[in-house]
């Protein structure tokens, strides 16, 4: 049993809110902002990572740095299935459960962190990597946050858990219920959302429903499904989502041997993601676990932009709801829950906030499927921020730039199908692009069963 030590605060009003006290739409009584989970020990921790001596005779509730890191490390060889989650490997951190020995677990975490060697050198950029979220169990960065908020939901004995979703966060929460032997119900928006996601989350066991609105519509309905059904909330306003998906914060760190890279591009939807992430590197930098954080950036579809425009005209101050329009359908959210704490990762950071248009996504998404590695849109627009970053002078060439691959490239292959067969885009949202998006489209051939026919395509193939 570990000992829980963890406490709510409200992001709009700083008040503190005891886990047991918590609202069941976790947001604050008072001003109706969101809460996010804080370890009231570690403030007794100074950057260096050492107690300051007036609280040095405390009890000493960390270990330090140097031991975390290593016992990190000694976690790879283990076989006890905490272990080999990339989450509860790092549960020092996210002391939120009493017994994480039972955590929902379906190894998740350890992804892989891929150098992307083709578009650096399109790009002029020295080190480019991309942190693959989408190599996770149900293909998305989704199940980070799972492991930890469900388990959460088990230890306090709910039997039902339940979330509004573009496809991704449905996907984990039905594989992790079904995993813990606990219902789901999923509210999507019908017809926005990729097949493969919706057939995932059939294919877990979950109560299914696709609501005749969009993700922000399903939103508001799931609210009140809540107030009057014992449903515990999975959408990542729970702030236990985020303590799991800070951990690729962590992997990151790790990779680069505890020296921080100077940039992290991420996708932006309902902003939950990028301020996990901030979340988990500002927290490190607090414990001495690193002495920098990167400069966070989010990256927005033109059609879905509400950050950005917030950020642009009101400072990040507030947020003007959108009527969200994007192919990238994960990232289609209008009226994002997270944007103050998002607002806040960038500033805090000195990171930026970008949009991209529908043709530059898709092109992006290309580029990195050139590497061999694959993407699902939303994720493409990392890299589609990044050309903007660097044509303006906000990314040099000699700095390290890391971009969160959100979602595995089998989540939307009608995407991916639509844009080779060239019936993806309109003429007009290609302008400008005309040249690059064709020399990246591949034309599936249809030939006669024969070796003569096959031989003149690759002699073709070779002389282009
Ligand atoms: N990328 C992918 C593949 C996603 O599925 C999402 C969000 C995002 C990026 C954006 O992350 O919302 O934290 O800013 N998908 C949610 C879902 C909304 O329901 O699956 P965010």
């Amino acid at each position: 049993m570990q000992e829980v030590s963890h406490q709510l605060r409200c992001v709009g009003c700083s008040a503190v809110i005891l886990p047991d006290a918590v609202e069941k739409d976790f947001r604050c009584v008072d001003c109706g902002e969101l809460l996010e989970v804080e370890y009231p020990s570690w403030s007794a921790w100074t950057a260096a990572g050492a107690p300051t001596a007036a609280l040095a005779t405390g009890p000493r509730r960390t270990p330090n740095p140097g031991a975390l890191r290593w016992l990190w490390q000694e976690r790879l060889q283990s076989r006890l299935p905490i272990d080999k989650s990339g989450v509860w490997r790092f549960r020092e951190l996210l002391p939120i459960l009493q017994y994480p020995e039972k955590a929902v677990t379906l190894r998740e975490g350890n992804t892989p962190l891929y150098r992307l060697l083709q578009c650096a050198e399109e790009l002029g950029l020295e080190q480019l990597y991309a942190k693959h979220q989408g190599m996770n169990p149900t293909g998305s960065f989704k199940d980070t946050g799972m492991t930890a908020a469900l388990s959460q939901a088990r230890e306090r004995g709910f039997q039902w858990v339940a979330c509004a979703s573009t496809g991704n966060t449905s996907a984990a929460m039905a594989a992790y219920a079904s995993r813990a032997r606990m219902n789901s119900l999923v509210l999507l928006p019908e017809g926005k959302i990729s097949w493969s996601k919706l057939s995932q989350a059939l294919d877990y066991g979950a109560v299914t429903c696709q609501l005749n609105t969009d993700f922000d519509g399903c939103v508001r309905v799931l609210a009140e499904v809540v107030r009057r059904a014992p449903v515990y909330l999975l959408n990542s306003v729970n702030p236990y989502r985020l303590e799991g998906q800070k951990t690729p914060a962590l992997e990151i760190a790790e990779e680069f041997d505890w020296q921080i890279p100077d940039h992290l591009i991420v996708p932006g939807g309902n902003l939950a993601n990028s301020s996990a992430l901030g979340k988990g590197f500002l927290e490190m930098k607090h414990l001495g676990l690193s002495t920098k954080v990167p400069k966070i950036t989010v990256v927005q579809a033109e059609g879905a932009n509400p950050l950005y425009t917030s950020l642009l005209h009101h400072d990040g101050q507030e947020i003007q709801p959108v009527q969200a329009d994007t192919r990238a359908t994960a990232i289609r959210i209008g009226n994002p829950a997270s944007w103050r704490k998002a607002a806040r990762v960038i500033q805090q950071t000195g990171g930026y906030c970008e949009q991209v248009s529908e043709a530059e996504i898709a092109l992006a998404k290309a580029e990195i499927g050139q590497e061999g590695i694959g993407c699902e849109p939303a994720s493409a627009v990392t890299l589609a921020g990044l050309k903007k970053l660097m044509r303006d002078g906000r990314i040099d060439r000699a700095e390290s730039v890391v971009l969160l691959l959100t979602g595995h490239t089998l989540k939307d292959s009608e995407f991916t199908i639509d844009f080779h067969r060239g019936t993806l885009l309109r003429e007009e949202e290609t302008a400008g692009l005309e040249r690059e998006i064709s020399e990246k489209r591949r034309a599936t051939l249809s030939l006669e069963a024969s070796a003569d026919a096959v031989l003149r395509v690759l002699e073709a193939a070779i002389q282009a």
